[in-house]
């Protein structure tokens, strides 16, 4: 047997008379603690009954062969080192983006293949409208994805909650395209929501990352974001999965419908190809955010505020520290806080405002002035050397700079870690929050 290493992990596991190979250390450890952990372009060589050999890919000659002896045990094993799985999952973004994007960038960040797309062009081509269904974070993602079919399609797009749907008597025909979006593709709500959609005559495509769940076998077609298992209930990585996919099909189909120009094309794919290293980036900002959770694991409420592509990070930053802190927080449109919101804030009420430098840069900054002006504590979330901030902010959390497309995928990670951070400070079980399931397999 044969095995090559090209980008993704691969690992022999070094047994007595036997011999494993896995993606990871993972499935391999309850058998044997002698692993080898092959390099890109190397080749393992396994033969009955002989040494396993590794070689260079590029000349055939023998590397020399490291076998190390696993230390973790199973269960830590399976946390990759981690204490808990959603703080793995945080950290393992940069991978799963990467497997998320593998073979779909083409032609230099030219071009966007995506299956689903290529084989239902008609479809996409002459579809009147595009409704994005789905439940929670996944229902976050659609709302990026709104906007994201709107920039490079220019076509008309709907939101709505997979449970809304199905008993809002929607209007749908042959020229619809539904798109539910969905982690775990088992969700009640969403399913029906497919159901409906069918039967109404419309394309139903689906976005899921479990391989072989019911929404992906209910749907006329759909592409996987890839990122692995989820196990935190709150979800992190599926998140930017689903992010991440959903510019890409508004990048494919804006090409197809001749709705985007070449530049902007390239210069977005350009920034996607680069996102995983990208969030590697922005991860670098956790020893701070742990710090600055510590200030504020007292509050009892919290307000997210974004503008534009931040809108929907801001309900997901609240919807992460409720599930998981079970602190009450509001995600809100910042520019709707004066019509209401605004009553609460005091000095007991901190606000997370997401406020990258882009087109609504400078609309934010009076809403941060706004909420100051109320003595309510702001944690800004800025691009890096955005120095300006400092002065009227009282903390700032910067993140790498990127299209302005593309900012939820980075501005989204000091969110996960605030919320993780802060809920460990009050002892919760983070992996597990009360009263929550991972598949909502009911309506
Ligand atoms: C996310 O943190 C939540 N646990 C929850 O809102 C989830 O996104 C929702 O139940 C939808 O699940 P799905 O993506 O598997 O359909």
């Amino acid at each position: 047997l044969i095995v090559a290493r090209k980008s993704s992990p691969l690992v022999i596991g070094v047994g007595e008379d036997e011999t494993f190979i896995a993606s990871d250390a993972t499935p391999i450890v309850g058998y044997t603690d002698q692993v080898i952990y092959l390099k890109d372009n190397e080749i393992g060589v396994i033969r009955r009954g002989e040494p396993v050999q590794v070689l260079s890919l590029f000349n055939n000659e023998p590397s020399t062969i490291n076998i190390q002896k696993l230390k973790l045990s199973l269960a830590q094993l399976e946390k990759g080192g981690y204490d808990t799985f959603m703080l793995k999952e945080i950290f393992e973004q940069p991978s799963t983006l990467r497997d998320c994007l593998r073979g779909r960038i083409v032609d230099n960040c030219r071009r966007v293949t995506l299956s689903g797309v290529d084989l239902n062009q008609e479809r996409f081509k002459s579809a009147e409208r595009i409704t994005l269904v789905a439940c929670g974070t996944s229902w976050h993602a659609a709302l990026i994805g709104k906007r994201l079919i709107q920039d490079f399609c220019k076509m008309p797009v709907e939101v709505e909650y997979a449970s809304e749907f199905r008993y809002g008597n929607p209007v749908l025909n042959e020229k619809d395209i539904v798109i539910s979006i969905s982690q775990s593709g088992e969700t009640a709500d969403t399913l029906a929501a497919i159901e409906l959609a069918k039967a109404k005559g419309a394309f139903v495509y689906g976005i899921c990352n479990v391989v072989g769940a019911s929404i992906p076998r209910t749907t006329d077609s759909g592409t996987y974001i890839h990122v692995g298992p989820e196990i935190g209930v709150a979800s992190t990585k599926a998140f930017t999965g689903q992010v991440t996919v959903l510019t890409l099909l508004a990048l494919s189909v804006g090409q197809l419908r001749g709705a985007i120009d070449d530049a902007t094309l390239h210069e977005v794919l350009s920034a996607l190809d680069k996102i995983p290293e990208t969030i590697e980036e922005a991860l670098k900002v956790d020893t701070e955010v742990k710090k600055l959770s510590r200030i504020f694991s007292y509050a009892h409420n919290f307000l997210y505020l974004g503008r534009g592509y931040n809108y929907p990070t801001a309900l997901e930053g609240a919807l992460k520290l409720k599930e998981i802190s079970y602190i009450h927080a509001e995600g809100y449109p910042a520019a709707e806080m004066k019509h209401g919101p605004i009553a609460l804030i005091d000095h007991d009420m901190p606000s997370v405002i997401i406020a990258p430098s882009d087109s609504l840069y400078d609309k934010i900054i009076s809403n941060v002035q706004q909420v100051k002006s109320r003595g309510g504590a702001v944690v800004a979330i800025v691009s890096k050397g955005n120095k300006a901030m400092n002065d009227i902010a009282d903390f700032c959390i910067e993140i790498p700079e990127v299209p302005e497309c593309l900012t939820p995928l980075v501005a989204s990670i000091p969110l996960q870690l605030l919320a993780y951070y802060i809920a460990v400070n009050k002892g919760k079980d983070v992996d597990q929050p009360r009263n929550l399931a991972k598949s909502v397999t009911v309506e």
